[in-house]
């Protein structure tokens, strides 16, 4: 199984918060999944890209629906890959109908959205866990506290204040961690041969006797 791309949450029906990614990374995992003869299922938040035609792709809007649809599709799953960009936040009221600017100023109040991938380490039991540390400073230190606290079995640590990587480019630059204490550089290259390292490293711990799922 695989997320990708941003949440929204909603404010009222015509605005929301949310982030910049655009669902590349996840979905050049999903494609690279498929391209091996695998089963993939792509939890996928909004984004403007073509679904690969052989994975399952179940489309959400916010945070919520992702957390619901994750779980609803995890059976039999032998491998789950958050790549989504989930938003932490949602607004604590949705107002049905469009607010109006009436007034000088709009305090917004926001409360927590679930940590999917929190709730998966918490209650892992067959599937390998893979969690994407996005990251502006310290990324080896709070990717490795993220490594821990999630209980995952590799997370891929990579900066998203750089234009020419991560959010929105064709590139990034990564370092995978493993729980086993190893680290792997990925020095810049395309989020399409990215997701190649990442599956090759996924299946090489995983039993690659049978087909797989990946969420
Ligand atoms: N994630 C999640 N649910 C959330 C937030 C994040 O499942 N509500 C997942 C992401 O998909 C990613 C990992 O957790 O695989 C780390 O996300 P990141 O945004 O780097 O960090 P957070 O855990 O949200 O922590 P912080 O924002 O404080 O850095």
């Amino acid at each position: 199984m695989i997320t990708a791309g941003p949440t929204r949450e909603y404010i009222d029906p015509v605005r929301f918060i949310s982030n910049p990614s655009t669902g590349k990374m996840g979905y050049a995992l999903a494609s690279s999944v498929c391209a091996r003869g695998h089963q993939a299922i792509l939890v996928s938040g909004p984004t403007c890209l073509e679904a690969p035609r052989r994975a399952k792709t179940i489309p959400v809007i916010s945070a919520d629906d992702m957390h619901r649809a994750v779980f609803e599709n995890l059976q039999g799953v032998d491998a789950v890959i958050m790549a989504a960009a989930v938003s932490d936040f949602k607004p604590a009221s949705h107002a049905r109908l469009k607010i109006k600017k009436d007034r000088a100023s709009l305090h917004l109040a926001l409360k927590r959205n679930p940590d999917i991938l929190h709730v998966l380490g918490k209650m892992k039991h067959s599937y390998y866990l893979v969690g994407f540390a996005a990251e502006t400073d310290h990324v080896m230190l709070h990717a490795q506290q993220k490594l821990l606290k999630k209980n995952l079995d590799m997370i891929v640590a990579n900066r998203v204040d750089r234009e020419d990587t991560g959010f929105g480019s064709d590139f990034n630059e990564a370092v995978l961690l493993f729980k086993e204490g190893k680290n792997k550089r990925i020095a810049k290259t395309s989020k399409t041969r990215l997701a190649d390292v990442v599956v090759r490293e996924i299946l090489s711990h995983i039993d690659r006797g049978q087909p797989s799922h990946f969420c």
